[in-house]
C-alpha cells in the first residue's frame, strides 16, 4: 500500500468523472488498491455537485461526455477561485491532439491516454497530490496571516468587523470596475492584511486614535512597511503587497510611506483606501461619532477635492453603493 497522506492526515480523495461506468468503476478499484478514497461521477453536473459538497484533492476527467464536456468543466473549475487549485488530469484518446491542445488551454494540469496504464495513473496522481499538498500548506499560511490581521483588529474594540467589511466593500467595488478575478482576491486579502503591520504598534498608541505625539506618529506611520515585510515571504500574496504598502498614500502626494501621487498609487491600494475611509467615517470611535451615509459622501467628496483621495474612485464607489441600495 502506498497511501498518500495529506497534512490533514486522511486518505487523499480522487474524483473520477467518466460517462463510461465500467471504466469509472475499474479506475476506482485500481485507485482503491493504492489507498485512495475515490468517488465517481457519470457527468459534469454530478461532478460539480460532489466538488461543491466535498472538494476532492485531484480530479481525473474524461474529455468526451454527454452534456457539458470534460474540457468545459475543466475550464470552469480553473476559472473559479474556489476550485482552481484542484489538480485536473484529462483523460484523452492517444491520438486526439486537438483535444489535448484544448485541454491545455482550459487549464488541465496533466493527461492520461486511453487505455490507462495503472502505473502511469498512480505516478501522475501521486505527483499532482504532492503539488496540492504544497498549495494547501500555502493556503494555511495565508489563513494564519489573515487571522493575525483579525487579531490586530480585535485589539481595538471599536474596529470590530472592520476587516470583513473592507474585504466585502473592496471586492464589490473592484467587481463594479470590471477587475480580474485575481485582483478581486487580492482586494479581499487586502481587507484583512492591510493593517497587519500594526502588530508592532503598542496598545497605548493604537488606542489613542488622534492627538498622537510626533514620536507616536512615527511609530504609527511604519505600519504599512512593517506589514509588507511580514507578508513578503509568501509569493501568493504578491498582489496584496502594494495594497499593504500604499494604503496611506494621498492623491496629492502628501501621504506615506513613499509620497506617491495620483495614478502612481497602485489602483488596488486606492480602492482599499476609499472603502477604508468610508468605513472609518461610518463607525463610531472613542474620539468621534459615526457619520450618516450622506455626511460620509459629503466629507469624502470634499476630501477628494482637497487632494486626499482619487476623485473618480470616490464617485464610482458612491455610485456603486447607490445602485446597491436601489437593487
Ligand atoms: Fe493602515
Amino acid at each position: 500500500m502506498d497511501a498518500i497522506s495529506l497534512p490533514r492526515r486522511r486518505s487523499a480523495r480522487v474524483l473520477v468523472v467518466d460517462d463510461n461506468r465500467e471504466n469509472a468503476i475499474l479506475t476506482r478499484e485500481l485507485l482503491h488498491t493504492d489507498g485512495y478514497e475515490v468517488q465517481i461521477a457519470g457527468d459534469a453536473a454530478r461532478a460539480e455537485a460532489i466538488i461543491r459538497e466535498n472538494p476532492p484533492d485531484v480530479i481525473l476527467l474524461d474529455v468526451v461526455m454527454p452534456g457539458k464536456s470534460g474540457i468545459d468543466l475543466c475550464r470552469e473549475l480553473k476559472n473559479n477561485p474556489e476550485t482552481r487549485l484542484i489538480p485536473v488530469v484529462m483523460i484523452t484518446g492517444l491520438t486526439d491532439r486537438d483535444d489535448k491542445i484544448r485541454a491545455i488551454e482550459a487549464g488541465a494540469d496533466d493527461f492520461l491516454n486511453k487505455p490507462i496504464f495503472p502505473e502511469e495513473m498512480f505516478a501522475r496522481v501521486k505527483s499532482l497530490l504532492k503539488l496540492k499538498e504544497f498549495t494547501d500548506e500555502l493556503e494555511s499560511a495565508e489563513d494564519v496571516l489573515c487571522t493575525l490581521g483579525l487579531s490586530v483588529e480585535s485589539r481595538d474594540p471599536y474596529t470590530a468587523g472592520h476587516c470583513e467589511r473592507l474585504a466585502d466593500y473592496a471586492a464589490d467595488l473592484g467587481e463594479h470596475l470590471g477587475l480580474h478575478a485575481d485582483e478581486l482576491i487580492a482586494l479581499r486579502r487586502g481587507g484583512y492584511l492591510h493593517d497587519i503591520g500594526k502588530i508592532t504598534v503598542p496598545d497605548e498608541v493604537l488606542k489613542k486614535g488622534s492627538n498622537l505625539t510626533p514620536a507616536e506618529w512615527q511609530v504609527m506611520r511604519q505600519h504599512p512597511v512593517t506589514g509588507e515585510n511580514i507578508c513578503r515571504p509568501l509569493k501568493s500574496l504578491r498582489e496584496v503587497l502594494p495594497i499593504i504598502r500604499h494604503h496611506h498614500e494621498h492623491w496629492d502626494g502628501s501621504g506615506y510611506p513613499d509620497g506617491l501621487r495620483g495614478e502612481e498609487i497602485p489602483l488596488l491600494a486606492r480602492i482599499l483606501q476609499v472603502v477604508d475611509v468610508y468605513d472609518a467615517l461610518r463607525t463610531v470611535r472613542p474620539y468621534k461619532r459615526a457619520l450618516s451615509h450622506e455626511d460620509s459622501e459629503r466629507v469624502m467628496t470634499n476630501e477628494s477635492e482637497a487632494g486626499l483621495w482619487d476623485p473618480q474612485l470616490v464617485r464610482a464607489f458612491f455610485k456603486r453603493l447607490q445602485r446597491g441600495k436601489a437593487a
